[in-house]
């Protein structure tokens, strides 16, 4: 039996649900193309894209976890024009999705006013309003007043296919509230969740913090996250409209992983900290994971089981 990966956001359609998260090898050209040539995963995103280059916060950075991660990487970034130049100059075999991340909302809107005005640029872009790790810069999703204010003076002008990525939220009081903000725009797309911000980590042996900057704290990630993943892709999946498309994103580290997701109701799956630490052939295996969960079932294609997860009744 062979089964359908197939999805499909706004104007994107895939052969394979699978893409990495943003940040996990989407930064240089090299890892673009990389990316780009792994035969496996049906879509990729950029680096979260600033209007000029950084660096990025000073290292160490990032730091493995027995069941994760934990990062504050700052949001290096190559920097707008360079990505444009990428997407122009470069063959797609995959759909690049575009994410950008500005430090103000001056800069957000810059980057999205230059998106709308570039006619080669067709395909799906992605606001990220919930980078963790930007020193006095908060999580503009947490600010629903904020969020609703930047979402309405962004669709004033534009028109292409816009997802927003999102942190997680822990109190359903919380979703339903993002949740009524983000049903009054056409956003193709939420991307949930981005890492689980400003945790913290100690190595007790020297009785300090692994990352440098902002004191050690830093956005966690991998599978001690999924739990909340999975609150976030069926929270919302719940309340938003049916023609906004979730992205799952956090803690799949293999095909079950992801099955639940789907379950939960996401669209397409994202792969983080698995794809840094296992390398672009994580695509393959948790595809073929995933392929075996689904022949077991006698499920052929996703929409079989997205959103159908089951509850327990009296
Ligand atoms: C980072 O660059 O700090 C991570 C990106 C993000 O959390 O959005």
């Amino acid at each position: 039996m062979s089964v359908d990966l197939s999805a499909q956001i706004a104007n994107m359609s895939v052969k394979n649900l699978f893409l990495n998260a943003s940040g996990i090898h989407c930064q240089t050209e090299q890892e673009l193309d990389e990316l780009m040539n792994e035969p496996v995963s049906g879509a990729m995103v950029t680096k979260s894209m600033t209007p000029k280059s950084r660096f990025g916060n000073p290292l160490p950075r990032y730091y493995r976890l027995a069941n994760g991660s934990i990062n504050s990487m700052g949001l290096p970034n190559q920097g707008f024009d360079y990505y444009m130049d990428y997407l122009k100059n470069h063959d797609q075999k995959k759909p690049i999705i575009v994410s950008v991340a500005g430090m103000s909302k001056e800069e957000d809107l810059e980057m999205l006013h230059q998106l709308q005005d570039n006619d080669d640029y067709q395909g799906l872009t992605e606001l990220n309003l919930s980078c963790p790790n930007v020193i006095g810069k908060p999580q503009m999703a947490y600010d629903f007043e904020a969020a609703d204010d930047l979402l309405h003076e962004v669709f004033s002008f534009y028109k292409k296919p816009l997802g927003i990525k999102l942190p997680p939220y822990f109190d359903l009081v919380h979703f339903d509230m993002i949740a009524e903000v983000l049903n009054k725009y056409p956003l193709s797309h939420v991307n949930t969740i981005n890492s689980v911000g400003n945790g913290l980590w100690i190595d007790t042996n020297s009785e300090t913090v692994v990352l440098k900057p902002k004191g050690g704290f830093g956005g966690v990630g991998g599978s001690m996250v999924l739990p909340t993943a999975l609150a976030n892709v069926r929270g919302l999946r719940q309340r938003l409209n049916d023609d906004i498309k979730i992205i799952g994103t956090g803690g799949v580290t293999n095909g079950r992983d992801a099955f639940a997701h789907i379950l939960c109701g996401a669209e397409m799956v994202s792969i983080g900290t698995q794809l840094y630490e296992e390398g672009l052939q994580t695509f393959e295996r948790v595809t073929r994971e995933l392929t075996d969960i689904m022949e077991a079932k006698g499920y052929t294609s996703l929409g079989d089981f997205r959103g159908k997860l089951k509850v327990i009744e009296d």
